[in-house]
């Protein structure tokens, strides 16, 4: 939303299409900009008219189509211009130009909306709407809201009702998780957003210094609502008031514009109207904090972009070496064997006092949680419980007050885990949040937490974000134990441990030649077992899971413990088998695991410590590692299956960051 900065519709547009690039690892599969329809000298006469452009696929598909647009002027200069777009990954009807969004309240597009989320109620409201006569073209819950709105204008009671208020009304009217930016061409150059279990920040753009560096909150009790200067952002200039103002879901798409973004609220409805930002909330609750600060962010355009690789993941698989260095960066002191982290001090002693700790996560998080359960036990003597959220909630597992939850979650927005903090926080346990995302829901609502800073992860499947969770929590395993005399011995080989850990996964990433020969035997193949045991069970898991995600292959990650349980049955001569057997408390059953294979004709390719002769000699091929302490060692174990994941799906001529099917932050229950 561009204020007295000119920009031509060509301009516009280019930003619009270049955010949702940015903001595409989200969702792919049909994209859509709603722009000011008009081609002529006043903006806004332009703006009583609103263009929607929507295509099926991903954002170059709507790019190209907008280039087929013959009626639109690319070079009419828009003094004041508001622009939404969107890109989808579908929830309710399939991936379609009509079912994209943005939305519309009817055919001369007099509302539109973009949403993130699910409307629950949706059934119940669009039913109410047809019972009025309104038409419904899409299959969509946001179509919904778009007509909503325009029911709610329609019948307003006063001639001066603010977009805002407008907006306010009709989140009241719904159920479910949220995250919306309107436009009208009733409020030319006015935009609205809101929202409610998702995230949306507003990006702030100006030559001039502004006028404060936090919005206090408009409460709508407030009787000078619109008198209320100092409640409102703008931009301090003798003359008129430049100023741009980016809506996006994440940061990614706002920081080559500015760095200075303010996180809103849930149910916090910012509003921009001439030029000014004001935020406003119903009613203030006790614990509310009654303004909303605006942030410098460190993030670099420089993070987000792919550099020399062929793919976000690739690049992310590589970036390993520097992002567990990121994740320790003034935390571990190496010459003294200590361990701080900031985010934990004021509660630390209230966690080591609690009954037990719970790990909740979905995906590759919850993997890091079954990586590293075991030391944590360890080290902390306490009972630890992994849970998928999603399993966790349906089984409403008893939390108690004495019990301490942690939510690991890269993007910190993944709806099952929100939903288990949540359901945490009512019952009174103590909350910890694990997250690569500053400003992320699980991050804000945690009591206390870490933040893993292993830098933006764009590749949908998940890789450095996985080594700099695991290496956070055995830092917090660390930081539990650090006055217990008896665990000295153990704390200071861990610590040496990650000490040489950068260089040793940098030694793993030399054998990517290798496992790229590996992929090429193997691409061909149906399914792909992985099996280990001990500290290598998530490997396993998470190996499997790159594998499914990116290259549509069948894998399974395997306990060896339990492959004469039934696993074994599936093994034979043609069957690839991937082992892992490090030189740790398992070896010796790893051992039988791998002899159990071989007689039946299986040949397993053995992920193994790079001087275990013995087990080579049971192996048709081995990928030999650096030795590490026992419970890092899954952090080295992990990266083969990882470049495997990436060259078995390049060869099989797969979209490596945007897989089928997925999306990188799963905002949806
Ligand atoms: C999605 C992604 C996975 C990710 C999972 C959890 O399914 O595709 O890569 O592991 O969500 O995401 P989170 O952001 O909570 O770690």
């Amino acid at each position: 939303l561009n204020y007295h900065v000119p920009r031509t519709r060509r301009e516009i547009l280019e930003i619009l299409l270049k955010g949702l690039l940015r903001l595409e690892y989200r969702g792919y599969d049909s994209a859509g900009v709603g722009i000011d329809g008009g081609n002529g000298k006043e903006w806004e006469a332009n703006a009583r008219s609103i263009q929607l452009i929507k295509q099926s696929g991903k954002v170059k598909a709507l790019d190209d189509e907008i280039t087929k647009q013959q009626d639109m002027d690319m070079d009419v200069e828009f003094d004041v211009h508001l622009g939404i777009a969107h890109t989808r990954w579908a929830t309710h009807g399939a991936p379609s130009p009509v079912n994209s969004h943005p939305q519309r309240s009817d055919k001369s597009n007099e509302f539109i909306v973009i949403h993130n989320g699910i409307i629950t109620n949706y059934k119940d409201l669009r039913k109410f709407l047809e019972s009025k006569g309104y038409e419904f073209e899409s299959e969509t819950d946001t179509e919904t809201i778009a007509k909503l709105v325009k029911y709610m204008y329609d019948n307003r009671e006063s001639e001066d009702l603010s977009f805002a208020t407008l907006v306010e009304r009709v989140t009241q009217q719904l159920e479910g998780a949220f995250v919306l930016v309107f436009k009208s061409v009733h409020y030319p150059g006015e935009a609205v957003g809101t929202r409610r279990g998702g995230p949306l920040l507003i990006g702030v753009k100006s030559d001039h210094k502004l006028s404060t560096d936090h919005i206090p909150i408009l409460y709508r009790s407030c009787t000078l609502l619109n008198c209320c200067v100092s409640n409102v952002l703008y931009c301090m200039s003798p003359d008129k008031k430049s100023v741009e103002y980016y809506f996006a879901s994440d940061a990614s798409a706002v920081i080559e514009h500015t760095n200075r973004v303010i996180f809103l609220e849930d149910d916090d409805v910012a509003a921009v109207t001439n030029g000014r930002l004001t935020i406003h909330r119903i009613k203030r609750t006790a614990g509310d904090h009654p303004a909303r600060a605006i942030q410098t962010l460190q993030m670099e355009l420089q993070q987000i972009m792919k550099g020399n690789y062929s793919s976000f993941m690739q690049k992310e698989i590589f970036e390993q070496p520097e992002s567990v260095v990121n994740t320790m960066r003034g935390r571990v002191n190496f010459d003294d064997n200590t361990v701080i982290l900031g985010g934990l001090k004021d509660h630390i002693k209230e966690i080591q006092r609690c009954r037990r700790l719970i790990l909740i996560a979905c995906g590759t998080s919850y993997h890091a949680g079954v990586a590293t359960r075991q030391v944590l036990e360890e080290l902390t003597e306490l009972p630890v419980m992994v849970e998928l959220a999603s399993d966790f909630l349906d089984r409403n597992t008893p939390v108690f007050r004495d019990d301490v939850c942690f939510f690991i979650s890269q993007s910190g927005e993944t709806a099952d885990s929100l939903m288990a903090l949540h359901y945490c926080k009512e019952r009174g346990a103590l909350t910890v949040g694990v997250t690569n995302t500053v400003g992320s829901s699980i991050s804000r609502e945690t009591d206390c937490g870490v933040h893993i800073n292993a830098g933006p992860e764009i590749g949908v499947a998940s890789t450095k974000a996985y080594t700099s969770q695991f290496v956070a929590l055995i830092m917090f395993a660390l930081l539990m134990c650090d006055d217990r005399i008896s665990m000295q011995p153990r704390r200071r080989e861990i610590i040496q441990g990650l000490r040489v850990l950068p260089d040793l996964i940098k030694e793993v990433l030399s054998l990517d030649d290798e496992i790229q020969r590996l992929a090429a035997e193997l691409y061909q193949q149906k399914s792909v077992l992985i099996m280990g045991r001990g500290y290598h069970y998530a490997t396993c898991l998470e190996g499997a899971l790159k594998i499914k995600e990116i290259t549509y292959m069948h894998s399974e990650g395997i306990l060896a413990g339990e492959l004469k349980h039934g696993p074994l049955a599936l093994v034979d001569k043609l069957m690839p088998v991937i082992m892992i057997i490090m030189r740790d408390h398992t070896y010796t059953k790893c051992q039988n695991a791998l002899q159990q294979v071989v007689a039946r004709s299986g040949r397993p390719i053995v992920i193994c410590d790079k001087d275990d002769y013995e087990t080579a000699k049971s192996s048709s091929r081995t990928i030999k590692v650096p030795h590490c302490v026992d419970c890092l060692q899954g952090v080295l174990s992990v990266i083969p299956l990882q470049l495997l994941s990436f060259h078995l799906a390049v060869l099989r001529g797969f979209d490596v960051d945007f897989p089928r099917n997925l999306a990188k932050s799963v905002t949806v229950e």
